[in-house]
């Protein structure tokens, strides 16, 4: 058994060769230089994890792993440009630093990237692989549109429940899926794999949750993201959704002025709202409940308690997360 670190490592030493060829080098620069400029892996770890919660580590969870972190970073580059974000990972973006076209053909040159890692896999499971993975990647796309869809929304016809499944779909079911990989090449049965899934869904929830925090009162520095990148696009956030709930009337009517409008100071007066509704203290309530949900799946898996040690160290670490 190794740990995050440990298997982050082994990750890194393969994954860090050169992914695509040089030529034409305006396709594949753009999507070499996303992967070039970090991440915290966390996807490819957990299928590392999921694997060898059941078995030795094997060629194949190598293999998924890479498929997942490439699909990861093709929906950066597209997310980068629906959320017109010039930051990702302390960096220029990829449609900032190269140009829209560029970044959106990069994107789906990865995507088959991906599914040629997945091609290499042992014929004895992959279709099962193919198929977790289609599926998840299928309710990243559909998290993706009611994200967009959300921002053209008024608040009022948002409620948390929905955003709650729009984070589920857009984050949480890849980390979910990552899981589920990983376990099904370490031979674990059907009702494990199961539970281990859920344990990702409920972690990856938790884990945007922290996301949309740092967002607003996250350090820039450490955080790598524009500041106030979601405030600007008027993404419905549990930030702003509770918001809305708690504070007076007066609060109210700025928070929908600033958000018809884009003056300079709308960041700084939304993120003043957020502090005086106290939604930072909400964030943590919530994410110990979807934590709680989580353990309780964890539990639920027929392994000896001491194989599960590296996951719950992942899980909190993902959910204090700085960056
Ligand atoms: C960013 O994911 C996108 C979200 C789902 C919040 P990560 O925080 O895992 O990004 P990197 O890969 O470490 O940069
Ligand atoms: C992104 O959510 C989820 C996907 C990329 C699919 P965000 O839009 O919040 O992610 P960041 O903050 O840009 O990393
Ligand atoms: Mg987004
Ligand atoms: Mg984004
Ligand atoms: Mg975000």
């Amino acid at each position: 058994m190794h740990s995050f670190k440990e298997l982050s490592a082994q990750f890194e030493q393969r994954f860090s060769q050169r992914q695509f060829p040089q030529s034409p080098a305006n396709l594949y620069d753009p999507a070499q230089y996303i992967l070039g400029i970090g991440g915290k892996r966390i996807r490819p770890v957990l299928c590392l994890l999921g694997n060898e919660l059941f078995d030795e580590l094997h060629p194949d969870a190598f293999e998924a792993a890479s498929a997942i972190e490439l699909f990861h970073n093709f929906t950066l580059i597209h997310d980068d440009i629906m959320d017109k974000a010039p930051l990702r990972r302390g960096q220029p973006t990829v449609h900032t630093k190269y140009s829209e076209p560029a970044a959106i053909l990069a994107g789906d040159v990865m995507l088959i990237y991906s599914y040629e890692h997945l091609n290499k896999i042992n014929s004895k499971v992959r279709q099962k692989l193919v198929g977790v993975f289609n599926k998840a990647a299928r309710e990243v796309c559909e998290g993706q549109q009611l994200d967009m869809d959300m921002e053209q929304q008024s608040p009022e016809q948002v409620q948390y429940t929905d955003y709650v499944n729009m984070i589920a779909l857009k984050t949480s079911v890849l980390l979910a899926a990552s899981l589920q990989m990983g376990a099904i090449i370490g031979g674990g049965s059907e009702g494990n794999q199961q539970h281990l899934y859920e344990f990702g869904k409920n972690v990856g929830i938790a884990f945007q949750i922290q996301d949309d925090y740092l967002d607003a009162f996250g350090d820039p520095e450490k955080f790598g993201k524009q500041p106030g990148g979601d405030i600007l696009v008027n993404k419905k956030t549990f930030l702003l959704l509770k918001a809305l709930e708690l504070c007076n009337p007066a609060q109210k009517a700025e928070l929908h002025r600033l958000m018809a409008g884009n003056p300079s100071d709308k960041v700084a007066r939304i993120l003043q709202i957020f502090h005086e509704c106290r939604v930072d203290e909400w964030a943590e309530k919530e994410k110990e409940r979807f934590c709680a949900s989580a353990y309780k799946h964890l539990d639920e898996i027929a392994v000896v308690s001491g194989r599960k040690q590296h996951l719950r160290e992942l899980a909190d670490f993902l959910l204090t997360r700085q960056h």
